[in-house]
């Protein structure tokens, strides 16, 4: 059932393009989107998002699309804290609860604490007869088919595209994003696809830079906007199959704190398309070699000629539309850990301590 892969994950990585195209598809026909009747973001002042681990991640990126796209204010929760924080809810909120197993005890009772409390419940599911889906008002598949690894891979790029088509949905019941800005957006989806296919060709670049990551004792990872989750993103998917000490940063808090870790045995993996704040994701990215940290930067073509001089390595990926480049970043990231997980012979797919469904407290 791997197909040829060595891993599940190697397999689920490599899938991506084609669930990604699967899930746009349903969701996109004639260049309208095609949501459920039901869901209606017109009477909603707050959007709740809840759930755990790479799922809450995705999360923390949608957030960043629910304000830019739809000026709509979004909280994010990880869903062990949501009940027990006495959040604000109302019959103006909706809540989202975004897993892909759909039986992440936390998540399915911060949903069961939501349900009487807000307007709408919403689950984003990879597994459309898990108890989040029956139980939530409307579940959204993200269609990325059965995934086996442990670390999630394929879940979360469809995770995060089901999420951007619901920011584009607040965006028009909303009346803040106009057709054509809705159509530019959806044709930046469609091509995504082939950008994914493109991210999973780097895997041999990714592999040699591996073998030096293997050796490190700590890692950073920093972004900035959509794409600081996406480093704690990297960060997670590192440690959680490689057991390398990992850490996601906002670019910017490096130098309150982090950057004391920062000397010539830590890689630094910047990811920084070239998006509005590229050029102040680069002068951290500065004061990070200036301590002689080892630099990885992922950017496009332009981002790597224009800032990648003097770093320690560079990965170039296909240049994206801001809005969409954390989906796209997610692969090399997931490369990352795997090559770097296979470097150091871990067990790649069933990492110790770790379960693919989380159903206890
Ligand atoms: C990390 C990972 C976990 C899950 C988390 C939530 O690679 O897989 O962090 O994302 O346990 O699981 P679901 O999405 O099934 O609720």
């Amino acid at each position: 059932e791997k197909a040829g892969y060595r891993h599940f994950m190697a397999k689920e990585i490599a899938e991506q393009p084609v669930v990604l195209a699967d899930a746009l598809k349903h969701y996109i026909g004639g260049g309208r989107l095609n949501l459920p009747e039901g869901l209606d973001f017109t009477g909603v002042d707050r959007v709740v998002m809840v759930a755990c681990g790479t799922a809450n991640l995705a999360c923390q990126v949608a957030k960043y699309w629910f304000e830019q796209i739809a000026g709509l204010a979004c909280d994010v929760d990880i869903a062990s804290e949501f009940r027990y924080r006495d959040p604000v809810l109302s019959d103006r909120s909706l809540a989202v609860f975004v897993s892909q197993s759909g039986e992440t005890a936390d998540t399915l009772a911060a949903l069961r604490h939501a349900q009487d409390r807000v307007a709408q419940t919403l689950a984003v599911v990879n597994v459309p007869t898990s108890s989040i889906a029956r139980e939530s008002g409307l579940a959204l598949p993200i269609l990325a088919g059965v995934e086996v690894g442990v670390a999630s891979t394929k879940a979360f790029t469809c995770q995060l595209a089901v999420l951007a088509l619901l920011a584009l949905k607040a965006g028009r019941d909303r009346g803040v994003l106009s057709e054509e800005r809705l159509a530019g957006h959806l044709a930046a989806l469609a091509n995504l696809p082939g950008l994914l296919n493109h991210a999973v060709g780097l895997g041999e670049d990714l592999a040699a830079l591996a073998v030096d990551i293997a050796r490190a004792r700590d890692v950073l990872f920093l972004g900035r906007g959509a794409m600081y989750p996406l480093a704690l993103e990297g960060a997670l998917k590192l440690k959680e199959i490689s057991y390398i000490h990992a850490e996601g940063y906002a670019a910017g808090e490096l130098k309150h704190g982090p950057i004391a870790l920062v000397d010539a045995s830590v890689p630094v993996v910047v990811m920084a398309p070239r998006d509005a704040l590229f050029d102040k994701t680069v002068s951290n990215m500065q004061e990070v070699m200036a301590r002689a940290g080892k630099v990885v930067l992922m950017s496009d073509p332009q981002g790597v000629a224009q800032a990648g001089e003097g770093v320690w390595r560079t990965i170039t990926l296909p240049e994206v539309p801001p809005l969409l480049a954390p989906i796209l970043y997610a692969v090399p990231a997931q490369l990352l850990a795997y090559h770097t997980a296979v470097a150091k012979g871990t067990d790649v797919d069933q990492p110790r301590n770790l379960a693919k469904s989380v159903t206890v407290e």
